[in-house]
């Protein structure tokens, strides 16, 4: 059967409607006139270098050139940023995560604080970095406290500021919104080591946060923030973003990893230097997704997406919203099944069941499923919560018998009671 119920936007977002448009548009623009100088001024100043253009292709109108493509995602992920924070656009956004911790060594810090939140591969990557470069890495253990204990945001911003003040960190990497769905309390961590004299360097992961949460509020009280478009902005093609604040600009230069796309962009468009060949239809794909955004004023309804849910398990009884506390909540929403022959499956196992009962969402150990839901004016929670519903209906009755087992492997009981459960260690994901 075909997917029908698409809610694993924390992976990949369907792309949007403009984002669609302009690459077509720009697709056509390059069969007829692949790498003119006439396409690469169109490229770097838009269509007021090329007024011919829109006749021809109407949805390029848009365009704004790479300079006004920065500016537009400025003036939406990081609004109260200023002319001293430089704009990054890369083909990978590992490329910027790398580039973000090596500017911590380049502004001469040693001691790195990081959370098990962190996105594993990134952990595994600057595990490794460090011990090359001999940086101490701290690591603060914090999911068991938040999916066990019941931590709110503002136990996890103390958490973290007492580790790093205890421990004397010189730097600290956070995940805005991990992909578990815990949004933390960035604002209040932020501003509390800003007001301070402590002079600790942030690099925030916003790969879950950019078109997700407003990020505006924080953007401008750290470092360096990146992340990219092709999750809740919904531009489809990667486009790595970064808001770097450059207290040297130089040292800064020096410390960006390679990407060919990020080189090709910090180009004036006159060919200054050897460069690679690049695919920059994700340039024009960000900048279409960025129009199609909702304001984040217009979603409130969304704020507690975990709140939304809790209906799923008065429908169906075998499946349970797990919840963090709702001070911690985003719009990524994790349910687990309670059947043990579920709870048995292998990850793609699960996912292919979940496919064939039409939802796509990404699954974990244990019978943990994601979910993830754009900000859309079309994704009703009450449409979805139906829909999702009769799917897991669905592939719970096709898995007979479906007698549920409620207890937990390590012991823990499921709340039984609600609808909100607790995750087990055993299936953190
Ligand atoms: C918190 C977080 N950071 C980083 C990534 C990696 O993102 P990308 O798809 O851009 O490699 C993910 C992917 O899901 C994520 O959840």
């Amino acid at each position: 059967m075909s997917t029908m119920l698409y809610l694993d936007t924390a992976r990949l977002g369907q792309m949007s409607p403009t984002a669609l448009k302009m690459q077509c548009d720009f697709v056509r623009l390059m069969a007829e006139d692949p790498s003119s100088l006439y396409t690469e001024q169109f490229l770097f100043e838009g269509v007021t270098a090329t007024p011919e253009i829109p006749q021809r292709f109407p949805e390029l109108t848009r365009w704004p050139g790479i300079e006004g493509l920065k500016q537009q995602l400025r003036q939406t992920f990081a609004e109260n940023t200023t002319s001293d924070t430089k704009v990054l656009l890369a083909s990978r956004t590992t490329s910027l995560m790398q580039s973000g911790i090596r500017s911590l060594v380049a502004a001469g810090r040693r001691h790195l604080l990081l959370t098990d939140l962190t996105w594993p591969p990134y952990r595994k990557w600057i595990q490794s970095f460090a011990r090359l470069r001999r940086i101490r890495l701290s690591l603060l253990p914090l999911r068991k406290r938040i999916w066990q204990q019941g931590f709110t945001a503002d136990d996890v911003a103390r958490e973290i500021l007492k580790y790093v003040r205890r421990n004397r960190s010189d730097s600290l990497f956070l995940p805005a919104v991990t992909h578990t769905g815990i949004r933390l309390p960035l604002p209040t961590i932020l501003r509390s080591l800003s007001d301070s004299s402590t002079n600790v360097r942030t690099v925030i992961d916003a790969s879950q946060a950019y078109g997700h949460i407003n990020t505006g509020d924080w953007t401008h009280l750290a470092d360096f923030t990146f992340g990219g478009c092709h999750k809740w902005v919904r531009a489809y093609l990667p486009l790595g973003v970064a808001f770097a604040r450059q207290q040297d600009r130089a040292r800064l230069h020096r410390k960006i990893v390679h990407d060919p796309l990020l080189q090709f962009c910090d180009a004036t468009g006159t060919g200054g230097g050897p460069m690679e060949t690049v695919n920059v239809v994700p340039l024009l794909t960000a900048h279409g997704a960025v129009k199609d955004l909702m304001p984040c004023s217009e979603v409130s309804r969304f704020a507690n997406a975990a709140q939304e849910f809790q209906p799923i398990h008065q429908r169906c009884p075998t499946w349970s919203v797990l919840s963090p506390h709702r001070t911690l909540c985003s719009k990524i929403v994790l349910l687990q099944s309670e059947s043990p022959s579920v709870r048995k499956l292998p990850n793609q196992q699960l996912r292919q069941l979940l496919a064939e009962h039409g939802i796509s969402a990404t699954t974990y150990g244990g019978g943990v499923v994601r979910i993830s839901i754009p900000r859309s004016r079309l994704s009703k929670p009450g449409r979805i919560v139906h829909l999702l519903a009769a799917g897991l209906g669905r592939l719970d009755r096709a898995r007979k018998p479906a007698i549920p087992d409620r207890s937990f492997s390590d012991g823990h009981t499921a709340k039984t009671s609600g609808p909100v459960g607790r995750l087990s260690p055993s299936s953190q994901p």
